[in-house]
């Protein structure tokens, strides 16, 4: 299965910060963000990776990890004009996954585990797999509810959640994912929202989900940032 790491949006949580560079290329303590879904990634057998980035540092990054053979990956690169949303960034990546499966990690995600097993199992699936994780503050996140073992509904950042489920920033998709987001209308944020496409695999009864185990934080906000960073001092000591 071939991999996406979407790094493209503005990091506009992040300002002053995303003044200077690239949120994804700012440190999480001893290394920049992106080495870390990078790393995701290689240790769940996913190598064949395309980094979505804007387009205002997409040199930045290539720069700095070039054809990804240092990290043990394949790297290619495509780059996203504006910030039209996590699926848009997503769209950018048809050409490149064709007709396979997709797993999809957002570029500010921090994870502890690795997917192997999950792939293993999707391999088998048809439609999506998301990962839940209990939180202390669902608001931030895409949010599911679930009821004997099914999820009933996944809603973007509610006011008022159903569930401390928090929907994270890895997903696993087939290819009819690409014709999905084409017809995806921007959100009231003005993206396609990657919400949206999970809802439409619910329609369709094939959104399948796993309980995320291990660390996971986004590092997309000035708490989160520092909370990543001070688990990954933890790991490396
Ligand atoms: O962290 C998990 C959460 O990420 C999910 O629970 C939400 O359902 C999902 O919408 C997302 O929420 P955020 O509002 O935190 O996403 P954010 O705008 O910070 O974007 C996350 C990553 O997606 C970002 O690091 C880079 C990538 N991205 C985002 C946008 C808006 C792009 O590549 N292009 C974009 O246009």
């Amino acid at each position: 299965m071939k991999g996406v790491i979407l790094a493209g949006g503005m990091g506009t949580r992040l300002v002053p910060l995303t003044l200077i560079t690239n949120k994804h290329l700012l440190p999480v303590y001893d290394k920049p963000m992106i080495l870390y879904p990078i790393e995701t990634l290689e240790r769940s057998g996913v190598t064949d990776i395309m980094v979505v980035c804007g387009k205002e540092h997409g040199g930045h990054f290539m720069n700095f990890l070039g054809s990804g053979r240092e990290y043990g990956v394949k790297l290619s690169y495509a780059l996203q004009n504006d910030s039209g949303g996590i699926a848009a960034a997503l769209g950018l990546a048809e050409d490149f996954i064709g007709n396979e499966k997709v797993a999809v990690i957002l570029g500010d995600n921090i994870f502890e585990n690795n997917f192997l097993e999950d792939i293993r199992k999707f391999e088998t699936l048809n439609g999506a797999m998301v990962f839940l994780k209990s939180v202390a503050d669902p608001k931030r996140f895409g949010v599911a509810e679930i009821k004997n073992g099914k999820i009933m509904n996944v809603i973007e950042k509610p006011k008022e959640p159903k569930s401390d489920l928090a929907i994270v920033g890895f997903y696993l998709y087939d290819s009819d994912v690409f014709s999905k987001i084409k017809t995806l209308k921007p959100s009231l944020r003005n993206e396609l929202e990657i919400t949206d496409v999970q809802n439409f695999y619910l329609e369709e009864g094939n959104l399948h989900y796993g309980i995320l185990n291990g660390f996971w934080s986004d590092a997309g906000t000035f708490e989160s940032l520092y909370k990543s960073a001070t688990w990954a001092s933890g790991r490396t000591k």
